[in-house]
């Protein structure tokens, strides 16, 4: 795991988007993980800017979702489907047909989430994908007590996270559903770079249990330290609780000539 402390949100933005272009120079057909969520905005804003500049283009991509909410009516401007073509695909030049989600409105969920992990493996598995965490340590919608292995599945949000996301339900928790579906753990670590952003102070602890606690199903972002490639961005309030932060940051400093993320 490398641990990268930057001064501030463009800078992250700046290494997320040169990371993504690193793997699209590799494959342009790479297959892109993007996560929802306000960590990854500017991620996605720069990479609209650069192909905006003829410097990247995404067009031989695709892409899949880590998570989608159960329930909501087709076409809610807060399913996960949609935020990512307002956030994303509007601002880049993936074919909107080569992007991906859990189905949130199926009727039989066990299906539907068995041909999301055959759609995955199908594509040829996720080359690099983006991930945020959640104050509790939630990644995607994996929320404490999931298994450390599990596959795409139904699961019930916790309270908190209910209330952290309330404010894209018009601060209305009873409209948050309380279900999803989300990519686990297991299917989230076969991705083959995880690149995780973290911004602010409500994300140090779990920040640091990701970084250094043990891993533990209390801390579902734990697991990713078992993973053999895997990059954090951080800003200094998020990295404020880290016991090795000097390391990290001299780390940063001597990196090697050529050092690829
Ligand atoms: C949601 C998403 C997660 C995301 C988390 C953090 O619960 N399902 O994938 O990482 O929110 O969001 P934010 O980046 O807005 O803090």
């Amino acid at each position: 795991m490398e641990v990268v402390i930057l001064p501030g949100e463009e800078q992250i933005a700046a290494v997320g988007a040169d990371i993504i272009a690193q793997h699209v120079a590799a494959r342009p057909a790479a297959v892109l993980g993007l996560a929802t969520g306000s960590s990854p905005l500017r991620v996605y804003e720069q990479l609209g800017r650069r192909i905006a500049a003829g410097d990247l283009t995404l067009s031989g991509c695709s892409a899949v979702l880590l998570d989608e909410y159960l329930g909501l009516p087709t076409g809610h401007r807060e399913a996960y489907r949609q935020v990512i073509e307002r956030e994303f695909v509007e601002r880049v030049d993936i074919d909107s047909t080569r992007v991906h989600g859990p189905d949130g409105s199926a009727s039989d969920v066990v299906v539907a989430c068995a041909e999301y992990e055959e759609q995955i493996r199908a594509a040829g598995g996720v080359d690099v994908q983006l991930l945020g965490i959640g104050g509790n340590g939630h990644i995607a919608f994996n929320e404490p007590g999931a298994s450390l292995a599990g596959r795409t599945q139904a699961r019930m949000l916790t309270e908190q996270t209910r209330r952290d996301n309330a404010r894209f339900f018009g601060d209305d928790i009873d409209a948050v559903p309380r279900h999803c579906l989300t990519q686990g753990i297991g299917t989230i670590r076969e991705a083959r770079h995880l690149l995780l952003i973290a911004l602010g102070s409500a994300k140090a602890e779990a920040v640091q249990q990701l970084v250094e606690g043990p891993v533990s199903a209390l801390w579902p972002a734990s697991a990713l330290q078992l993973h053999p490639h895997v990059t954090v961005l951080l800003d200094d309030a998020a990295a404020s609780r880290l016991e090795l932060r000097e390391h990290y940051l001299a780390s940063a400093e001597h990196r090697l000539a050529g050092q690829r993320y």
